[in-house]
């Protein structure tokens, strides 16, 4: 199988990329990412979220994910020609999308646009660009969540394909359960956009030593679907290559 030609959107890696310039951010003066990855109440509340994660054994929830989430979604949409205002604010939902952790898993994204209505009120945002930031955030997590904008769709494919070994916080490799095993096997995991063919590809590398392809399904075949729908609002097919193999 060979890989299709598009624009690598994604590289994961266990280090957040660095904070955009602001010539970089598309905000034309207004608040962009720069401004939430600055804002140390977002930091506080993101890591506390990763510390509830780590304590019922999720795997990374924290800055990391939120800040590879963000530049994914904003780079899905850049990559499929959308303006650079609306994928600024998909990189903005996307760092904030799981900030809602810190108070309780159940809900966290209807409890995280709640709290992200506070902070972006708090920081001046219009209101009209809230609103689609939140709407994302609410809608990010399967089975309720549903692509109701680009911005949302941008962020679900960003989020759900963020399986990776660095994600593990688990630090006992004997008491790996199976979501524990499947990121732990994934050496590497990359999304393609082909706005050309209007193909999203989810390429990953899994060392099926670690985990089987059917246990990447057990628990990932709902996240999947979710992907192609997400794909579908953006006009593009979704394509999952593990191991070199379309499936
Ligand atoms: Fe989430
Ligand atoms: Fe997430």
């Amino acid at each position: 199988m060979t890989i299709p030609p598009g624009v690598l959107a994604s590289d994961r890696v266990a280090a957040p990329p660095p904070v955009p310039a602001p010539s970089e951010t598309g905000t034309q003066g207004r608040i962009g990412l720069r401004e939430i990855r600055s804002n140390e109440r977002i930091r506080s509340y993101i890591e506390a979220a990763n510390q509830q994660m780590f304590i019922i054994g999720y795997s990374e929830h924290g800055l990391r994910h939120a800040a590879l989430v963000a530049a994914i979604s904003r780079n899905i949409l850049l990559g499929l020609g959308t303006e650079a205002r609306t994928a600024e604010l998909a990189a903005m939902a996307g760092y904030l999308h799981d900030i809602g952790n810190c108070v309780h898993r159940i809900y966290h994204p209807q409890i995280g646009a709640t709290m992200a209505f506070q902070l972006l009120e708090d920081m001046k945002l219009d209101a009209v660009e809230i609103a689609q930031i939140i709407g994302a955030i609410g809608n990010h997590e399967e089975p309720e969540g549903v692509p109701i904008s680009a911005i949302t769709a941008a962020v679900i494919i960003a989020d759900k394909s963020d399986v990776h070994f660095t994600r593990v916080q688990n630090p006992d490799p004997t008491t790996y359960d199976i979501h524990d095993r499947v990121n732990h096997a994934v050496q590497k995991s990359h999304i393609l956009i082909n706005s050309a063919e209007c193909v999203i590809t989810l390429d990953l590398v899994i060392d099926t030593a670690q985990a089987s392809v059917m246990e990447y399904f057990e628990i990932f075949v709902e996240r999947m679907i979710m992907c192609r729908k997400a794909a579908a609002l953006l006009g593009c097919r979704f394509c999952l290559i593990i191991n070199g193999v379309e499936l």
